[in-house]
């Protein structure tokens, strides 16, 4: 039987304030937590945390993507109305296609939680062979998005020649349509 094969997952904060360490990541560690508890296939975590500059978001997401051969990158903050909230526009320039099916559902099943959940621009996207998933940066979000669209996530990284993702199916049933 052949070992599968280990998937790399990119784990980046995006965070002024973590990034020079006055604040401690949290968002890092519940997105780390989230696929420790979800996922039973291998997997291993290739974490970052950078701040809210959009050539540093880029060049995190590309080194993930490309040289780092992550199959799934989670980014977690950054994708509010603020100023210095630029990670979707990071997102959307490196990737060759955008998924806006992720920030919707997000973006809806947030809306059940917090009404301000209409104010994250979060997205997602591919690039290369890795799906991109912004998250807000609100710890407790991570969870309340992941749930939402985790069980079409290992569908998607098969489309993409990435490994077979498998979960934990008390939390999440991964849905793969029959051939
Ligand atoms: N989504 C969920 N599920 N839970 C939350 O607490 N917070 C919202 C929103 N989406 C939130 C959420 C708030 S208050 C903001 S400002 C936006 O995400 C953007 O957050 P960010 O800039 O930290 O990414």
């Amino acid at each position: 039987m052949t070992k599968p094969s280990t998937a790399r997952i990119g784990i980046v904060t995006v965070s002024d304030r973590a990034s020079r360490g006055e604040y401690e990541d949290r968002g890092g560690p519940a997105i780390r937590q989230y696929f420790e508890d979800v996922l039973t296939s291998p997997w291993e975590a290739v974490p970052r945390v950078i701040p809210d500059e959009r050539p540093v978001i880029e060049a995190t997401l590309k080194e993930l993507c490309d040289e780092g051969a992550c199959c799934l990158v989670v980014t977690t903050g950054g994708t509010g109305p603020a100023r210095r909230d630029i990670t979707p526009e990071a997102t959307e320039a490196v990737c060759e296609k955008l998924m806006p099916g992720f920030g919707e559902l997000m973006r809806k099943v947030s809306l059940e939680k917090v009404p301000t959940a209409i104010l994250s621009r979060q997205t997602a996207g591919i690039r290369g062979g890795a799906l991109i998933i912004n998250l807000p940066g609100q710890p407790k979000a991570i969870a309340e998005c992941l749930d939402a669209v985790m069980p079409a996530v290992p569908y998607c990284i098969d489309l993409l020649g990435g490994p077979f993702l498998t979960t934990n199916e008390d939390r999440i049933v991964a849905f793969r349509p029959k051939k």
